[in-house]
């Protein structure tokens, strides 16, 4: 067999994942415990200590802490059992989708988490269904067993029904709530017990039997009767374990666990790294590109400005798909069709970062971006080699204008809407006659959050107006349209033009009165 090359080395090592989830199913607990064990954290404080100041190390902005959701998606890269681990947070707020369908288009698996009482949520099953159209393996945690939830099969049911995809339990829980002993692992025939006191406390069985005598008085009788039951009914009547079919999102592998207690995560982490996909390629318009190609590449996914409000500056995320990237290389940019020295690359921990020196396919990278980076750009280290297409834009359904409080501000009112409208966090139009700012997002916790943001970065109080208009489409031609006067005709940050409509109805209504005006959204 041939021996596989530094680089080939390199890829096998890594992991590169987000956990998505409908808000308060336990994404921040899990992201910390797993950074807890890991050994990259000392101390995971519980979701609990946000409140009183200490908060989970995913969680870095201000905002974030105050109202103890995720609205960002932050990145961390640390080491796990010899893995090279990235994760992406994803925002649960549904709110924040467009930010979380970027981030997923950066990563080769996604954990899934469920909360034992709930079921699969709303938020859930769109953020579900962007990993099944791309085909992205997905991993269940089905979280909170210490609390009373729904019957395990109920749950399993709900994720076949309502998502789709086929499930196959790796453990199986011993009670639930109160009468929560543990759970089975069905792969390595291993009872994790589940006591408060001692995390780790485990039993190796020899099969299936289950009638280990170490377990009399530690499990009720009752309880050990009725998992012997089961795990005969799932090995004889449930779908069996197929690799291929998680590799391609259609089975998905389901844990059950408690976040809090760090129960059943170093298990969970185990097969995990096993079954989870090694950075893969990606399609360009030249092909597919194998992560093993010598020739460096990676795409531009998420641009953060004001990380670090003491240094004002503004990070363009690179996701590398292909090749070694190395400190000070040269690149092209598709967009621009311009090369760049990628001088300083970043790497980062949640609040920290550090300077790193090489990267390697399914690392992320922090670029240092004056202003050269766009959303969807791909770098490429030869000259116009290939391109992975721009990322879709969600269209906005809430709009507002916005002016600065305090005219003697308007500098930095402009210089912070266009750095926000370049980041992604909102769209911003401006009207054709009287030059106003209209801007345009897909959830409206997003206003308040630039509201908040050009109030604490850039020093400007907003006046924020709402309006009743619901969408927005792009013409190619707005010479002799016939408008009516609730529409605004308007001009997005690259100067096309733009109508946001009050409602389906004007749409409609400007569709028969403007038969050969073609608009896009
Ligand atoms: P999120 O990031 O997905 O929004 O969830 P997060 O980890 O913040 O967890 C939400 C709440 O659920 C937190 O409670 C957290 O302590 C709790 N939680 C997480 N995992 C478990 C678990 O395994 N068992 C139990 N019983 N609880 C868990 P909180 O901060 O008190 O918030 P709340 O309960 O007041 O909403």
């Amino acid at each position: 067999m041939k021996k596989p090359s530094q680089l080939e080395e390199e890829i096998n090592k890594r992991k590169t994942f987000a956990i998505i989830s409908h808000p308060d199913a336990g994404k921040t607990t899990l992201t910390e415990k797993i950074l807890f064990l890991s050994g990259a954290i000392r101390t995971a404080g519980t979701v609990k200590s946000r409140k009183s100041g200490k908060y989970a190390t995913s969680d870095w902005m201000e905002m974030e802490k105050q109202r103890g959701i995720s609205i960002t998606s932050s990145v961390m890269q640390f080491t796990y059992n010899d893995f090279k681990i990235n994760i992406l947070d994803t925002p649960g707020h549904q709110d924040f989708s467009e930010d979380t369908y970027r981030t997923l288009m950066a990563v080769d698996s996604v954990v899934m988490i469920i909360d034992a009482a709930k079921g699969v949520e709303a938020q859930t099953k769109k953020l579900f269904k962007v990993c099944s159209d791309r085909g992205i393996p997905i991993f269940t945690f089905i979280n909170k067993m210490d609390r009373q939830g729904r019957d395990p099969f109920d749950l399993l049911e709900d994720i076949e029904e309502v998502l789709g995809i086929q499930s196959f339990p790796m453990n199986w829980p011993i009670g639930m709530g109160n009468s929560f002993k543990g759970v089975y692992d069905r792969i390595v025939h291993k009872i994790h017990l589940y006591d408060e006191q001692r995390e780790h406390h485990s039993f190796q069985l020899e099969s299936d039997d289950l009638s280990n005598d170490d377990l009399n008085g530690l499990v009720e009788t009752e309880q050990i009767l009725e998992l012997q039951d089961t795990i005969s009914l799932l090995n004889e009547a449930g779908d069996s374990m197929n690799s291929e079919a998680i590799k391609q999102g259609k089975q998905t592998p389901v844990f059950f666990g408690s976040a809090i207690s760090t129960f059943g995560i170093p298990a969970f982490m185990e097969h995990f790294l096993e079954l989870a996909p090694e950075p893969q390629g990606r399609k360009s318009n030249e092909g597919y590109v194998e992560p093993s190609d010598n020739d460096f590449s990676g795409f531009i996914f998420k641009i953060q400005a004001n990380m670090n409000p003491a240094h004002r500056d503004r990070i363009a995320f690179m996701r590398v798909c292909s090749g070694k990237f190395t400190k000070g290389m040269e690149a092209w940019n598709d967009r621009t069709n311009k090369s760049v020295k990628l001088a300083q690359g970043q790497q980062f921990f949640a609040a920290s970062r550090g300077n790193i020196d090489e990267a390697y396919p399914g690392d992320i990278v922090g670029l240092y971006d004056p202003g050269l980076y766009q959303i969807g750009d791909t770098l490429c280290g030869q000259k116009n080699t290939y391109s992975y297409g721009k990322l879709p834009q969600f269209p906005p359904e809430h709009f507002a204008k916005v002016r600065a409080k305090n005219a003697m501000k308007q500098k930095h009112f402009y210089k912070g809407v266009t750095q926000l409208a370049e980041e992604g966090a909102v769209q911003v139009y401006k009207t054709v006659k009287m030059e106003e700012s209209i801007l345009g997002v897909v959830g409206i916790l997003q206003f308040e959050v630039f509201e908040q943001r050009l109030k604490t970065e850039y020093g400007v109080d907003l006046e924020i107006q709402s309006l009743p208009h619901t969408c927005a489409r792009w013409v190619s031609d707005d010479k002799d349209l016939k408008l009516d006067s609730p529409n605004y005709l308007v001009h997005d940050q690259s100067g096309k033009s733009v109508i946001i409509f009050e409602s389906d109805f004007a749409l409609r209504w400007f569709k028969d009165k403007n038969p050969n005006t073609e608009l896009y959204d």
